[in-house]
């Protein structure tokens, strides 16, 4: 039975005045840190043993000799041998002592079952934990569902194989690396035969997931994340914003694109099929006449959400869109959440959310921002569930 956003809310009850901000540690974890350090709300991050590092000892807190700078973002640290582990009912009890308010990112729903988060976990989630498992192509409804609810375009979906009559991409996980793909593209049938084919021989793909693959026109055109963050506090014509632009840089595909046509194909057949596991990201912004439609898609998005999963987008998202030669978007994922490119923002801010807040203004920050507005106007249960 999903926990009732209001049980969720009154978890606030017992919290003290000052939360402190919890995540974690991957994904964006280090922007969500360091926008809280500079509202000087309190950070934990939740780590797993083998790759906490960044967190326990490189960003980690430690104040310098009088008059001079404090160092790092992340004040405490619980490693786990397993990510899972946060969930237990006892560290669930350890959180809401300590007064922690979770920001979701996708390391959260990933290594923790989404049934959990919506049905288990007895902590104050930043944002809207219904919306998490859109981010599920495997899901009956999911985000592509809701971008056609809010009359978003979307690619045009090829049913299945045998059906492709242009240049598609095949979405699905990669074989071993579950949270990893194993996309390809392809232009006819034959073509999706060969290269499943070989990429099941390469091991990049498993025979069984090519069944439940989403195929879809492959939108030709630059890719722009639009890292948007929608605000319950204010009217709801003043609650959208769009504080930054990201991109992907995807291995082993951006090096593969790198290589002039020539020597690519001197490269094996199978070397030549790209996989595109996100490696870094940069920052870019948009034609400025493109951005009326931008904020059109944003706000179309916000009012969907809201009425199919109420209360709706609390705070950040993200639609991962390609703008085509006419200069008009397509989005092809969306994050219900912090965005994972969000990290090219860290303490510099974006000029779109800088040039808003007129000051620099991460997501991690604008999150952090929310926070303490909530808390001092008693308004922490609108922004959590
Ligand atoms: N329909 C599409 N047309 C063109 N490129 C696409 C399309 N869908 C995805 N891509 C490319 O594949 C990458 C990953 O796709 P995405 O759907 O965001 O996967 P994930 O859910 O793993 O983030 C994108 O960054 C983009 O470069
Ligand atoms: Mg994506």
């Amino acid at each position: 039975m999903p926990l009732a956003v209001t049980e969720a809310r009154s978890l606030l009850a017992a919290y003290p005045l000052a939360p402190v901000v919890a995540t974690v540690g991957s994904h964006s974890a280090l922007d969500i840190a360091d926008g809280a350090a500079s509202e000087g709300l309190g950070t934990l991050v939740l780590a797993e043993a083998g790759r906490d590092a960044p967190y326990a000892r490189y960003f980690r807190t430690t104040n310098g000799p009088p008059g001079f700078p404090r160092r790092g973002c992340v004040d405490e640290v619980w490693t786990y041998p397993k990510f899972l582990s946060l969930a237990a009912p006892a560290e669930q009890e350890r959180l809401r002592r300590k007064g922690a308010l979770l920001v979701p990112n996708r390391a959260f729903s990933s290594y923790v079952p989404l049934a959990t988060i919506e049905d288990d976990f007895r902590v104050p989630i930043v944002g809207s934990r219904a919306l998490l498992r859109i981010e599920e192509r495997s899901e009956r409804e999911n985000y592509y569902t809701l971008l056609e609810r809010a009359g978003i375009p979307t690619p045009h979906r090829v049913p299945g194989p045998e059906a492709i009559d242009r240049l598609a991409i095949v979405k699905l996980p990669h074989a071993t690396r579950r949270l990893e793909r194993g996309f390809f593209t392809a232009a006819s049938p034959s073509e999706f035969r060969t290269k499943s084919e070989r990429l099941i021989a390469r091991g990049t793909i498993a025979a069984e997931d090519l069944a439940g693959a989403r195929i879809e026109e492959y939108v030709l055109g630059p890719v722009f994340n639009f890292n948007f963050f929608f605000s319950p506090l204010v009217p709801r014509a003043d609650g959208l914003e769009l504080l930054g632009v990201d991109e992907r840089r995807e291995s082993d595909l951006d090096g593969l694109v790198r290589l002039p046509a020539a020597q690519q194909l001197e490269l094996s057949e199978s070397a030549r099929i790209p996989v595109y596991t996100v490696v870094g990201h940069g920052t870019v912004t948009v034609r400025e006449s493109i951005l009326e439609e931008v904020f059109r898609l944003g706000e179309k998005f916000v009012d969907a959400a809201r009425a199919r999963y109420p209360p709706g987008i609390l705070g950040p998202f993200c639609l991962q869109t390609c703008l085509d030669r006419d200069g008009h978007a397509t989005v092809f994922d969306v994050a219900a959440r912090i965005g994972g490119g969000t990290n090219v923002h860290l303490a510099l801010g974006h000029p779109y959310g800088n040039a808003l807040w007129r000051t620099p203004m991460s997501t991690g920050r604008r999150i952090a921002v929310e926070i303490r507005r909530a808390a001092a106007e008693g308004r922490l249960p609108e922004i959590v569930t």
